[in-house]
């Protein structure tokens, strides 16, 4: 039996000899030391043994287990070690080589304009109210004092969505965020419909319009609308709000003028133009030598208007405008085509 265990101890370090990885590592003990190894055989057929045997092929049973069991530890210690140090030799890290830029994002230049507007709006008293992109005729025309066949449609050239069976009402993509001032009147007059609260909000959003595409014109666009509705609101308030506005987006110095005009929804109806940021009013390309550039529409909401929104125009009147943070860009940057605004070129994307 004595003999037996050397010869067992032998073979088993023999075999540990030629191991050199974790697998084998883990395998040898299953073989050597496991519960189905020889070793483990002589300890179950001790009880077979005499009594005066037993101890003595016990204590060198065991001799040989914990040989074993020292052998496997270092032996397991060697292989990981040898590991490591190949990874080492073999998986140099240099340090020389030039790191991988990561691509920062940033808001699109249409959506930082947005909220340069609207916190100068926010400054001036004005909420933010929001509406839908897709429309119906009465919102975004008839409400607005367009009758069906009214010629100042030609102005806006629409993309509809559904037209069949909903007669002078069909389904379209909003031209302008102006049928916003509809809802937005009717959401504040329905909180007390005999006697309507002021209203002085701010509602951006982008707009749709059925345009050949050039450097001058896109299909989509963003404005901001502005509407102030309250007890005598006039002409003066619009001047001194429209001018409030133009010096904190383009600098104490800029001088801008009014010039009348026509919108159905509005009378009187102006435009205004800030003196050209590029010649500064002397006359060039940008400003097609007129020194000026237009940068919104406004006007005295019209009476009819003020009526769709629950008003009444004997008792409350007020001022709107509309403008389009793409245009504020283009003139402010000097940015020669609107295309580059949805053609995700980054290079230009990240100028901004
Ligand atoms: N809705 C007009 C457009 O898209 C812009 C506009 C002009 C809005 C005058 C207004 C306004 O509220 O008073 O061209």
């Amino acid at each position: 039996m004595q003999d037996k265990l050397n010869e067992i101890e032998k073979a088993a370090l023999t075999a540990l000899a030629e191991v050199n990885d974790p697998a084998m590592v883990e395998a040898w003990r299953v073989t050597h030391l496991g519960r189905s190894s020889e070793l483990m055989g002589v300890f179950s057929g001790l009880g077979k043994l005499s009594k005066e045997e037993r101890p003595v092929i016990g204590q060198a049973a065991n001799r040989v287990k914990v040989a074993l069991e020292a052998a496997l530890e270092e032996k397991a210690a060697a292989v990981k070690q040898a590991a490591l140090a190949k990874s080492l030799a073999e998986e140099k890290l240099d340090v020389t080589l030039p790191g991988r830029n990561k691509h920062v994002g940033r808001l699109h230049p249409s959506t930082q304009q947005l909220r340069r507007v609207l916190s100068i709006l926010a400054e001036m008293g004005f909420q933010v109210f929001t509406s839908r992109e897709v429309e119906t005729d009465e919102y975004n025309f008839q409400h607005l004092n367009f009758p069906p066949h009214h010629p100042a449609r030609d102005m806006q050239d629409t993309f509809f969505i559904e037209a069949e069976g909903r007669g002078d009402n069909p389904i379209l993509m909003r031209t302008h965020t102006s049928p916003g001032q509809i809802h937005a009147m009717r959401y504040f007059a329905a909180t007390d419909p005999s006697n309507p609260p002021p209203i002085r909000i701010a509602l951006p959003g982008m707009c749709f319009r059925y345009e050949q595409i050039t450097a001058r014109s896109e299909v989509q666009f963003n404005q901001v609308e502005g509407l102030a509705v309250g007890k005598n609101i006039t002409f003066a308030d619009l001047k001194g709000t429209i001018a409030d506005f133009v010096r904190r987006m383009f600098g104490e110095g800029a001088r801008l003028r009014f010039r009348a005009s026509y919108f159905p929804f509005t009378e009187p109806s102006a435009e205004v133009d800030v003196e050209c940021f590029v010649c500064g009013g002397k006359g060039c390309q940008v400003c097609k030598n007129s020194g000026w550039l237009e940068i919104l529409g406004c006007g005295m909401v019209h009476p009819n208007v003020l009526i769709a929104g629950g008003y009444d125009p004997k008792v409350y009147s007020g001022y709107a405008w509309g403008m389009g943070p793409e245009r504020q860009l283009m003139l402010r940057n000097k940015v020669g085509d609107i295309r580059y605004f949805w053609g995700n070129d980054v290079r230009f994307l990240e100028q901004f």
